[in-house]
């Protein structure tokens, strides 16, 4: 009952925006995945199937009623690759179902999609379908969804630094940012994890510097609407100083 109360709460605040402070890029590291397949006796596929589904539900509505500009989702890291190799096949098959599905909707849509990591390593055929994704939708501006694949924040940090040396340019805070994958839309305001782990796990190191930071221990393919809503009004709530006062 409480949660009702809550959730209707909820659902009429973020239909009022205008008392809301909305964050404008929101970085998702979607775990508990596993968790949630073996909750209901299956194998962790499964509950990588029910992530996969619940990134669109969850990118339509940050997109088309909260207002979000960019978000960046964590959808395979650079330390994913030690998984069972059934498992990595089956990530690797649902992003190339998602990119697939994603470009046929851009008529429909103004989204840009984007994806940041070390492609090489991915296969031919999906880093064909990203790069022509890429491509396709680089001239719809309302909103950019950036897919971490391959991905480390360290590793981002030692690509970006070792672009600014070959280039021969100065390694400054503002040079390393501009190098960054993340720099033509910048750092996320607000992380969400899901899954109930407290940690960043290689995500957006450098840019989440003044990130405001969420957890939640709700796992994934549950994290729906009004949990999104949770954490737009927690984000809502805090008070950013960047280190002043
Ligand atoms: C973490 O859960 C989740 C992942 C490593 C993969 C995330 C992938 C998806 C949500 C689906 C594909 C993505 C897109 C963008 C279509 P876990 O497996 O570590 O869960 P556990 O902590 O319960 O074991």
């Amino acid at each position: 009952m409480a949660t009702k109360v809550k959730s209707q709460q909820n659902a009429e605040i973020i239909a009022d925006k205008n008392s809301l402070k909305i964050p404008n890029h929101v970085g998702i590291i979607m775990d508990g995945n596993g968790r949630w397949a073996q909750a209901r006796g299956k194998v962790r596929s499964f509950g990588h199937k029910a992530g996969s589904d619940n990134v669109d539900r969850i990118v339509t509505y940050a997109f088309d009623e909260v207002g979000v500009k960019t978000l960046t989702l964590y959808a395979f890291s650079a330390e994913n690759w030690a998984r069972p190799q059934e498992e990595v096949d089956e990530l690797m098959r649902l992003l190339e179902v998602y990119f697939k599905k994603f470009i046929k909707k851009v008529i429909s849509n103004d989204v840009r999609l984007f994806v940041m990591g070390d492609l090489s390593k991915l296969s031919d055929k999906l880093q064909k379908i990203i790069i022509d994704g890429m491509e396709i939708t680089k001239n719809n501006l309302s909103h950019t969804l950036n897919i971490a694949i391959n991905y480390g924040g360290r590793q981002e940090i030692v690509y970006a630094v070792n672009k600014l040396i070959n280039e021969g340019k100065e390694i400054t805070v503002d040079s390393i940012s501009s190098a960054l994958y993340t720099a033509p839309f910048g750092e996320p305001d607000l992380i969400i994890r899901t899954g109930g782990e407290l940690r960043l796990s290689n995500f957006m190191l450098y840019q989440g510097a003044y990130s405001e930071l969420y957890f939640t221990p709700v796992l994934w393919p549950d994290f729906d609407e009004k949990e999104f809503d949770n954490a737009v009004i927690e984000f809502s709530a805090r008070n950013r100083r960047y280190g002043k006062i």
